[in-house]
């Protein structure tokens, strides 16, 4: 089995990955150092695909113990998760930023040089988009002007890349830019894992669901949208997840040198109250809301043209909105108030 070092294996979209990559017949190598997860991720992440996983708990940044991983394990390609996320934590603390998701980078691409690895799918986000009025985004929209340190670090992420793959004939990278992914498993095994208060909305409406939180704070609703809230492209966890084996067939068709990037939505905007709508519709439950003002940073709309992901990788999203909040409140219910902080 082709084997597949997945930094960030312990994450949200990492943990749904790696069951994808094993159902695809691919052997993922999990490098974490659970640092934004835990142990019960890679317990559950077993317990869905009967087996033990590989995994070397170190800091993708530390040059010396990539190489160390590379060595034993011998991998053919690289799914890089390993990032910091929290677009408000990047404005407090850009350094860590800078240093995390950008340091990380320049470090595995330096170890896989070494070791002669050239096929990588990175990931990126629509972050790099920042506020635009033209609205689907395709791949060709300017990029660059995002509205956080955090979406600095993938536009410098994504520069780099083309300039490695510029300078090197051989690498062969994927970017995948990722709009708003939302859902868990339909096990309800596996699924995000916020600590502390959540920051992102869908965490925040299952915990306000289940009395955890006393209630959600809608950021705004006087903005120029069908309702006043903002617009988001919402896309289930494990849609994404099967887009990464796609991505890795994809590459190795590829008879010359690649950078490619593809945008990974469903296409569609939804508004923050038809989420919460929506939500409640399909899960028969309450979430107590009010508005509040707008949170600083947040673009007003954003969706995704995915024209170019479904002709070149022959991706198509299969689950909707309901899927994805239905499956996060299973997990919610699964999750209990364990993780809480
Ligand atoms: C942003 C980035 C995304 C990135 C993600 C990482 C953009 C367009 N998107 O997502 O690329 O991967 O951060 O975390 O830059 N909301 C509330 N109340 C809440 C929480 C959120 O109303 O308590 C609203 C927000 O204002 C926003 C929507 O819900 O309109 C989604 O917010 P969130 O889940 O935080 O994701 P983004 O900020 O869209």
């Amino acid at each position: 089995m082709e084997k597949v070092i997945v930094t960030g294996g312990a994450g949200f979209i990492g943990s749904h990955t790696c069951v994808e990559l094993l159902e695809a017949g691919f052997e993922p190598v999990i490098v974490d150092d659970l640092r934004n997860s835990e142990e019960r991720v890679l317990k559950g992440l077993e317990k869905i695909v009967s087996r033990e996983l590989p995994i070397h708990r170190i800091d993708c940044g530390d040059a010396v113990a990539l190489n160390k991983v590379f060595e034993a394990e011998k991998p053919s390609s690289v799914i890089h998760f390993a990032a910091d996320k929290a677009v408000g934590e990047s404005v407090r603390e850009p350094l860590k930023y800078y240093s995390n998701n950008i340091g990380s980078l320049f470090t595995l691409l330096r170890v896989m040089e070494q070791h002669r690895v050239k096929d990588l799918v990175f990931s990126s986000s629509c972050t790099v988009y920042g506020d635009t009025d033209q609205l689907p985004v395709t791949e060709n929209s300017p990029t660059g002007a995002a509205a956080s340190p955090y979406g600095y670090t993938k536009v410098v992420c994504e520069r780099m890349l083309r300039d490695a793959s510029a300078a090197d004939p051989l690498l062969r990278a994927v970017l995948l830019r990722y709009f708003n992914p939302i859902g868990a498993h339909p096990s309800g095994i596996i699924g995000e894992l916020p600590i502390g208060v959540p920051n992102n909305l869908i965490p925040f409406i299952t915990q306000a669901a289940a009395g955890i939180r006393e209630k959600l704070t809608v950021f705004g609703d006087d903005y120029p949208t069908r309702d006043g809230s903002c617009i988001r492209d919402y896309i289930h966890v494990v849609d994404l997840a099967k887009a990464h084996v796609l991505a890795l067939r994809w590459i190795a068709k590829q008879k010359a040198p690649v950078c490619d990037v593809f945008n990974l939505g469903t296409g569609t905007g939804n508004t923050v109250l038809e989420a919460v709508h929506t939500f409640e519709a399909e899960n028969g439950v309450k979430v107590p809301y009010v508005i509040g003002p707008r949170r600083a940073g947040d673009v007003v709309a954003m969706y995704a043209d995915t024209t170019k992901s479904s002709e070149v990788l022959g991706w198509r999203t299969e689950l909707t909105l309901g899927d994805a909040l239905r499956d996060a409140w299973r997990w919610q219910q699964t999750l209990g108030k364990a993780a809480v902080q």
